[in-house]
This record gives C-alpha cells, sequence and structure tokens, in this order.
C-alpha cells in the first residue's frame, strides 16, 4: 500500500520553520509556492480574489488610476494586482518568488499588470518615490520582526509625491511583546503601522476590523497620504 500523501498544510508550515531554522528568513516563499505548484503545500493566504479590505477602500475611494503608476508589495500571485490594474493603473506587482510571479501570469492572461520578480528589501532605484498608490497587504508581517523596520521603510520609500500608500495587515495588542509571537505571521502593532509614516508621508486613516473567519483576529486598514 502506498504511504497517504502529508497534509499539505502541515508541509507548508514545516517548509516555513526549517527555513527560519536556517536563519534564511525569505527563502520558504520560494520553497512553500514551488511545493504548491506540485500539490505538495498549500498557500495559506492564497484567496483566489483581491483582498476583502482592499476591495472595501477601492469601493470607498473609488481611485481614478488613468495616468497613475501602482506598485503591489509581496503579490504573490496577482489578485490584489489585478483589483489595482482594471482601476486603470499602470500597475507593477513583485514578489520574492519567482514561482509566484510565474503563477500570476499563469493566472491572468492579458493582464495590463506587470509581474517581476524583487526582494522588497533592496528594491530597484528607480522605484524610488516613483508610485501614486503603493499597496502593502500582509508582507511585512510576514517578515520576522528584526527585519520589520528595514521592510516598512522600503513601502514608505517607493510612494511618489501627492502618492498614496495603503497597508492591510493583522494586528496585535500593544501589551504582546515580540518574544510571544511564533510567527510566522508576526503581525503589526500600532507602533509598527505609526512606523510606516515619516515626515513627509503622513497617516491620514487607521481602522481596526475583526476577521470575518476568525473574529478574534483583528485587522489594520491603514492610509498615507505623501504631502
Ligand atoms: C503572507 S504573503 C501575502 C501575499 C499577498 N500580499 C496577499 O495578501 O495575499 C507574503 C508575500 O510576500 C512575499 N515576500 C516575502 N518577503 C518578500 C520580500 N522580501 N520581497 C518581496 N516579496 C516578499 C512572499 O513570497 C508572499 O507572496
Amino acid at each position: 500500500m502506498s504511504e497517504p500523501a502529508e497534509d499539505p498544510d502541515v508541509v507548508s508550515r514545516r517548509i516555513a520553520r526549517e527555513s527560519l531554522d536556517q536563519d534564511d528568513p525569505t527563502g520558504w516563499f520560494e520553497r512553500l509556492y514551488s511545493a504548491a505548484s506540485e500539490g505538495d503545500a498549500v498557500v495559506p493566504w492564497d484567496r483566489g480574489a483581491a483582498h476583502p479590505l482592499l476591495a472595501e477602500w477601492v469601493e470607498e475611494s473609488q481611485p481614478a488610476g488613468a495616468g497613475k503608476t501602482a506598485l503591489i508589495v509581496g503579490a504573490g500571485t496577482g489578485w490584489d494586482a489585478e483589483l489595482i490594474a482594471d482601476l486603470g493603473y499602470d500597475t507593477t506587482a513583485f514578489d520574492i518568488s519567482p514561482t509566484a510571479i510565474q503563477a500570476a501570469r499563469r493566472n491572468h492572461p492579458g493582464s495590463q499588470a506587470h509581474y517581476v520578480t524583487a526582494d522588497l528589501l533592496a528594491p530597484p532605484a528607480a522605484w524610488h518615490h516613483a508610485f501614486d498608490l503603493v499597496v502593502e497587504i500582509y508582507t511585512v508581517q510576514a517578515l520576522p520582526v528584526e527585519l520589520q523596520p528595514a521592510a516598512t521603510k522600503q513601502v514608505s520609500e517607493q510612494v511618489a509625491p501627492g502618492g498614496t500608500l495603503l497597508v492591510i495587515a493583522a494586528a496585535r495588542p500593544d501589551d504582546v511583546p515580540d518574544e510571544a509571537v511564533e510567527g510566522p505571521p508576526w503581525p503589526l502593532t500600532r507602533a509598527a503601522i505609526d512606523a510606516f509614516a515619516t515626515p513627509g508621508l503622513r497617516l491620514i486613516e487607521v481602522i481596526q476590523s475583526p476577521s470575518p473567519a476568525d473574529p478574534t483576529i483583528q485587522r489594520w486598514r491603514a492610509e498615507y497620504l505623501r504631502e
């Protein structure tokens, strides 16, 4: 009798743990997407649709994308990028995992978005202050707490003058210390949300709401404007 296939959820968690234990905090994303493409793992955040809080923000804000640029951070398989590209933004969507980027291109044939492999911690210089809209969903929190300040800074630095940054993240109460969080993910405190703001990039709205799937989980939706 053949061995039963291992539970893909268990495989996903093991892949993350192995990389983290080897001090390779970003290597597991490519390994996970690659295992998932073979059917051996699941990508837990791959919703097959844009994030509901991004869809909500679009509905409320009705942003006009024609003639504007957008950057989607840690874009995964592209669902958020497609929503933004459909608004008319000239959209660049990037991920550290080449397999995720291949899947994004495959999922969305004929897409207007540009899908590229890049590392948030070392982005192309040409992206600096270049995007009218930057969308960051769950990438910073997927990195260990010690990498988060550098990642947060890079997210903020890609916003153009007059541009908007939208951040969606799981929320962590301020009184829960870093050591008490066994990531991934490492949800963001209010202080971590405030840290996306810089002297030129002002926090203009922050909303906390419970996850419909699990009301014990709170999420942030934060919007910033570069003067
Ligand atoms: C938790 S997932 C969220 C994906 C997507 N934003 C979403 O909400 O469905 C984090 C994503 O960020 C990507 N990622 C992690 N570290 C990265 C880095 N340093 N640069 C670019 N992408 C990164 C991962 O490959 C993964 O696709």
